[in-house]
């Protein structure tokens, strides 16, 4: 999704722009600009495609200058163009802008009758003009500013400069993240830290509402739309610029595969001892957790088959009724709020637009009905907004995820689940203390298990030759493992743009059956649990129609191979867990089909890391 970076300092920060804007394509996105204030002009280059043809435009023109914005457009409004990229410009005034302007129709017919000519299909260009419009009877840019915010209606973020104020960087977060960067003797924005860490690890975080005036040596923060001055502490990270590095890898997601038995042992190790919950695990929680009577989860993506499975294990280990929604549709159906009720939010980023709405519909809803509930983030961005709005958290520490395709968030999504519901069940006594010792053994165990699922790599490789040339593909599970079906699914259609599709097997003859020829290819996924039985019905009634079947199975699974049955022993697993390691095969197998056809893993077509749009 689109991008910003900006900064005022002593020295020329075209550079620094553009490796801000580098930093941040793992988001996704279809051109790129940048302006720089020099000696009271604007100097503006964009471009479609990727970063590096600004950057080649922008040594080509010697652009210079100590302030100045970039950005990374995901096309919302108007084509990816030149003319629609940012940054936009009216007379003296540039604006760079994520999010949407809802009520953009309306300026602009208002601003075309005062004589603003329009030249993008975007909504964001009314920014530039109303700002420019509003100078006229402001004295200071920052003054301007905040007399046009009120106008706008949407979610934004806005990165504001102005070629007779080169002392002044104006950035306003109303829906869509922004964070300061604190240097010395010099100020950055950005919508991602991870796009200034090169730089500096002292990060501002704006809220909703803020608008931020940035000389090189202050920065002054207004709430409310810039009406009262406001304190906001600035934070130190210890995250190094090497995280964002592909090291030998080929691909970021094949690096974050790898990066699963570490990222799960980092998440455990925050909550257990070596056979038990450590005391002071989610101890902030307790009291909401004796409080509640049930679990609803919301999240989008992969986010939410990760909740999916949070909901097989809720019921079936703790006795807990959960309920688990899509964001989008659970933000817009008038949910009734429950009292005695836990909602979580899973996020890889915490900022996805979808979900963050929805906390706040639910937070705001319980708050008018005087109900009693209770909110958490399962989150992997600890500065995120998610985070910052929830009551309590329970962090993934899974390291910054670059790559568009979610694997480890994912995997320590589950093991954190995982570890929310053995909190929840000892505090509510609904776990036996032997059930708690076995699954924290096995959790502990997880990292060593993962590692031997990777060594199965170069067989899946082997398998993944048969997938290219294919147009669909089914991918079945039952129980906990139909939720990583659908994510297998997932995986493969977002990277190799295989039309792919996860089913519960059970539901098999209630249509998709009807799909299966020799042409389609069927993921199974097979652990040794009390499904496999029936698993293996569905399995017999696939190859009755000449489909042929790729399976992933437990080595005690009993499931051998032959001809159009082509099986990979993944290491037995308790069955509790079975969910995380039949994970790693399809990441595997979708990875290896999308870099055989060819396809742009770490940044698939049209999609983007971090939604914060609608
Ligand atoms: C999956 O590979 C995608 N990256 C996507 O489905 C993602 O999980 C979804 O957009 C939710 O993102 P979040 O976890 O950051 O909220």
């Amino acid at each position: 999704m689109c991008g910003i970076v900006g900064g005022i300092a002593e020295r020329n920060i075209s550079d620094i722009l553009i490796e801000g804007l580098k930093r941040l394509e793992y988001r996704g996105y279809d051109s790129a600009g940048l302006a720089l204030i020099n000696n009271k002009n604007i100097l503006r280059e964009r471009r479609v495609g990727k970063v590096i043809n600004l950057e080649e435009a922008a040594k080509e023109q010697h652009l210079n200058g100590h302030i100045g914005i970039a950005h990374t457009r995901w096309a919302t409004h108007g084509k990816p163009t030149e003319t629609n990229a940012h940054p936009h410009i009216s007379g003296k005034v540039a604006v760079v802008h994520n999010g949407i302007i809802e009520n953009y129709v309306e300026i602009k017919s208002e601003l075309e009758q005062l004589g603003y000519i329009f030249v993008s299909q975007t909504d964001s260009e009314v920014v530039a003009h109303l700002i420019a419009e509003a100078m006229k009877t402001h004295p200071t840019l920052f003054n301007a500013v905040q007399s046009i915010v009120p106008r706008l209606k949407g979610a934004f973020a806005l990165g504001i400069v102005h070629a007779d104020h080169p002392e002044d960087l104006i950035a306003v977060r109303e829906g869509s993240p922004l964070v300061i960067g604190v240097g010395i003797g010099e100020h950055f924005i950005s919508s991602d830290q991870l796009a200034l860490l090169p730089i500096t690890n002292r990060f501002i975080y704006l809220e909703e509402g803020d608008i931020a005036h940035l000389t090189r040596t202050s920065v002054e923060i207004f709430k409310n739309h810039g009406k009262e001055r406001i304190e906001r502490p600035t934070k130190e990270l210890d995250a190094t610029v090497s995280h964002a590095s592909k090291g030998e890898y080929k691909h970021f997601m094949l690096k974050e595969i790898y990066e699963q038995p570490e990222a799960i042992q980092q998440t455990i190790a925050q909550a257990l001892n070596d056979n038990a919950l450590r005391d002071d695990f989610l101890s902030d929680a307790v009291t909401s957790f004796q409080n509640i009577d049930q679990i609803q989860i919301i999240a989008c993506g992969t986010s939410y088959h990760a909740g999916m499975i949070a909901k097989y294990w809720a019921e079936q280990l703790i006795d807990l009724p959960c309920q688990v929604e899509i964001a989008s549709e659970f933000r817009y159906r008038s949910p009734v709020i429950i009292d005695r009720t836990l909602y979580v939010c899973i996020s890889q980023s915490g900022e996805t637009a979808d979900t963050l709405a929805a906390l706040r519909d639910t937070q705001k809803r319980a708050k008018d009905k005087g109900l009693n509930i209770s909110t958490m983030a399962i989150c992997n961005v600890p500065t995120s907004s998610m985070v910052r709005e929830t009551d309590h958290h329970l962090l993934t520490l899974a390291g910054p995820e670059i790559g568009v395709a979610s694997t480890k968030a994912f995997t320590t999504q589950l093991s954190a689940l995982m570890l929310l519901l053995l909190k929840i069940g000892q505090v509510k006594k609904r776990l036996a203390e032997s059930q708690l010792t076995e699954i924290v053994a096995s959790l502990w165990h997880c990292p060593k298990v993962i590692l031997d699922t990777l060594q199965h790599n170069a067989e899946i490789l082997r398998l993944s030759e048969l997938f290219v040339e294919k147009q669909h593909c089914l991918f079945l599970g039952r129980g906990t493992n139909y939720p990583i079906a659908l994510e297998g699914a997932l995986k493969l259609k977002e990277i190799s743009y295989i039309h792919a599709e996860g089913y519960a097997a059970g539901e098999l003859k209630h249509g998709p059956l009807a799909l299966v020829d020799n042409e389609m290819p069927v993921v199974i996924l097979a652990p040794k649990d009390d499904m496999l039985d029936k698993l293996k019905s569905n399995m017999e009634e696939v190859q009755a129609r000449g489909g042929e079947l790729f399976v992933f199975a437990d080595e005690h699974s009993g499931i051998a191979n032959k001809e159009r049955q082509h099986v990979v022993d993944i290491p037995t697993v308790n069955p509790w867990l079975a969910p995380i390691i039949y994970s790693i095969p399809v990441q595997l197998l979708s990875y290896h089909v999308a870099v055989l056809r060819g396809t742009d893993v770490d940044q698939p077509r049209n999609l983007a890391k971090s939604v914060t749009v609608e």
